[in-house]
């Protein structure tokens, strides 16, 4: 078998054999294909795209590309969520404690801020002590102890995706469907749960821009995964707004504390209640209604924060600070942004506001750049809300006091203020199961 007819034949429209996809998938990991082969025919599948047999075959070529892990020990109790990233979006953080204090257990692998959005692993390591490093024995036992483990991807977990994902990055094939969905996917599997909840961001905070690419994305990572044998659902769920008020590590860490403690009814909460209820349904077989009722019990008993301190404890972290947010590390500088005019926000670019985050110091400009905890971005005013001139729109918070006005700069670059209201959008645009 030859990588140039494989080329050849994707670039003709043709349809791969599972031989063929294995082979390059195969000999992409090992070396033995080089990247401007691969490069090659990441642009001929962007082009050309690929049928549900050929991206079932490369999702599970790329997730049998390295380590999995086994978690047949909790049967179909095993539970998973992912979101497609976006500015704000703390929800692992809310929806893991929730459906774990219901009996599901969460081994889970998170990633890192990417750009302008933030991560889960980057948001636990602002609790002092958390560890996102454990064996494969800890992690497991802990998971068999409390139902709940959440550390970095660890290990030689899908290295043909670690790969393909970084040609993709700088050969424009990022934005194809079955690349993402392949993606996305194999890392799922890989990671090894039976149930799996999705959350396809939408919006100018997110990868998909508008709602009907968000609903082919969905609906296509739901049949991969269903035709790999996982209980799977999507929500489309709306990225033209940050989530929440707080963006930055500990600053969203204390408010998925608070919406756990019932301190907060906002959209967060709305779009956590829905996850969770998902893939509570999923694990127990239930329907949704029982699930969200099972759902609600568990954050108004505070049975779900229980096991928020429970999990942050028994891997190192102080749970102490998640009672007095005081012990959190706190940054140097805080400094109000007020409105320049009258009117109602009428649109918040979402990406601007995430990089206003970074600018800041809560992500990374570059792969070696330390985070700094406490810094970010908390909302006063978001899409929809009427503002008076002089009114504060957000508070910045930093250590790096030469960082403010660049990020107020991109901040209220990001925002429109309008004369009138904008028509009010769904927060939740589909669930796909
Ligand atoms: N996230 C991934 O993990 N992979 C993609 O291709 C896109 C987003």
């Amino acid at each position: 078998m030859r990588m140039y007819d494989i080329i050849e034949k994707k670039r003709n429209g043709g349809e791969l054999t599972d031989e063929e996809i294995r082979f390059f998938i195969n000999g992409f990991t090992d070396g033995t294909i080089p990247d401007y082969q691969a490069s090659a025919l990441m642009m001929a599948v962007w082009f050309k795209g690929m049928t549900e047999r050929e991206t079932v075959t490369l999702t599970e070529a790329m997730e049998k590309s390295g380590d999995t892990v086994d978690l047949s020990r909790y049967g179909s109790l095993s539970a998973d969520k992912h979101s497609t990233g976006g500015v704000g979006d703390k929800t692992s953080l809310i929806v893991t404690p929730i459906v774990a204090s219901l009996g599901a257990k969460i081994a889970k692998m998170s990633g890192r801020g990417l750009g302008h959005t933030g991560g889960t692993v980057d948001k636990l390591e602002s609790i002092d002590g958390y560890k996102t490093t454990l064996t494969g024995e800890e992690f497991l036992n802990q998971v068999d102890e409390i139902g709940l483990a959440v550390i970095g991807q660890s290990g030689n977990l899908t290295p043909a995706d670690k790969k393909l994902y970084a040609l993709r990055d700088v050969t424009a094939t990022v934005d194809s469907i079955p690349l993402i969905t392949s993606s996305i996917m194999s890392k799922k599997l890989a990671a090894g749960s039976h149930n799996i909840v999705l959350d396809v961001k939408c919006g100018s905070g997110a990868f998909m821009k508008t709602p009907d690419d968000a609903e082919t994305l969905a609906t296509e990572m739901v049949k991969i995964g269903k035709a790999c044998g996982r209980n799977i659902a999507a929500v489309i769920t709306d990225m033209d707004t940050p989530l929440g008020t707080n963006i930055g590590n500990s600053l969203e860490v204390i408010e998925a504390v608070r919406v756990l403690k019932g301190e907060v009814d906002n959209d967060l909460k709305t779009v956590c209640i829905v996850l969770a209820t998902e893939l509570t349904s999923l694990v127990f077989g239930i329907d949704t209604a029982e699930a969200e009722k099972r759902v609600n019990e568990a954050l108004s008993s505070g049975k779900a924060f229980e096991k928020m301190k429970q999990w942050i404890t028994a891997q190192g972290g102080n749970a102490a600070c998640l009672e007095d947010f005081s012990l959190f590390k706190q940054p140097k500088y805080s400094y109000d942004i007020s409105a320049e005019k009258d009117g109602y926000i009428s649109s918040m670019n979402t990406e601007k506001i995430g990089i206003s985050s970074v600018i800041l110091g809560a992500g990374r400009e570059s792969k070696e750049d330390s985070i700094d905890f406490a810094a970010g971005i908390v909302l006063k005013k978001k899409t929809g809300d009427a503002v008076k001139k002089g009114d504060v729109l957000a508070t910045l918070y930093t250590d790096r006091e030469g960082s403010i006005a660049n990020a107020e700069k991109m901040f209220l670059e990001a925002l429109s203020i309008s004369d009138t209201a904008p028509a009010p959008k769904p927060l939740v645009y589909k669930i796909i199961r």
